[in-house]
């Protein structure tokens, strides 16, 4: 059973992409982390995260940087989202979400083009979404736990302005796929956005109905 998970900043994917994993004993691939050791890489040889000729050089590097203890880091998300744009990248790192997605007995996946490009024939997918508000109250809160104190207006500009650039680039955007089931999270505890997760899987696999559209 292959899972797509997709979805903006904050809106809750990762949670929910773990939780699902947990669930039905799959393995696991968070893909925002390649784009981010893409971007660490890129940062720590001072090269400019828009140049695609840097960023290109700086996808063989990926592999060694996933454990790196500033990938999680505002900085590198923005980087990342910046790096993820140039389609060589793109390209670069597309293989080895497929090989991971396809594996004996299936995997989950989140990211921002896993229902539409990574896993196209995933058995279930969903897209997780929240308001911009409410997933920089999320974030700030989390910058806050990490030791750093932007205002909250500074990080709703910055989510709005990686929506925008993830959304609007030409190479695999974020967009909702077709046949994705829509989760928002904006007003649900961590765990009942788990169970719903959870429903909303079981009703596309079991032939339960479903159905696409808001859950
Ligand atoms: O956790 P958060 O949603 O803040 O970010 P992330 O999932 O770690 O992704 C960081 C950036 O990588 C995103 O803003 C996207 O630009 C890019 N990304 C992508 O283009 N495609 C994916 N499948 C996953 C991430
Ligand atoms: O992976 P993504 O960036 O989409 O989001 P996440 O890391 O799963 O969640 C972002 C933050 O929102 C975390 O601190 C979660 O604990 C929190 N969250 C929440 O408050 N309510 C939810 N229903 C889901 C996540």
């Amino acid at each position: 059973m292959i899972i797509a998970v997709d979805g903006p900043a904050a809106s809750g994917k990762g949670t929910i992409a773990r939780a699902l994993a947990r669930h039905y004993g799959l393995p696991h691939l968070d893909t925002g982390l390649l784009y981010r050791a893409v971007a660490v890489s890129v940062l720590r040889e001072g090269r400019d995260p828009a140049s695609e000729a840097d960023a290109l050089a700086a996808c063989g590097f990926a592999d060694s940087l996933l454990d790196d203890p500033e990938l999680r880091t505002d900085e590198v998300g923005k980087a990342a989202s910046v790096v993820s744009a140039h389609p060589p990248v793109r390209a670069a790192l597309l293989e080895r979400q497929r090989s991971f997605a396809q594996q004996p007995g299936g995997a989950v996946l989140d990211g921002r083009d896993i229902g539409t490009v990574i896993a196209p024939d995933a058995d279930a997918k969903l897209f997780v979404k929240a308001t911009p508000t409410i997933r920089a109250q999320r974030r700030h809160l989390e910058l806050r736990k990490h030791g750093a104190n932007p205002s909250l207006d500074k990080v709703l500009a910055d989510i709005r302005t990686r929506d925008e650039r993830d959304s609007h680039r030409s190479e695999a955007p974020m967009r909702q796929a077709e046949d994705a089931q829509v989760l928002d999270t904006s007003f649900l505890s961590i765990d009942a956005a788990i169970q719903r997760a959870i429903a909303l899987v079981e009703a596309r696999t079991r032939g339960a109905g479903g159905g696409a559209g808001q859950a």
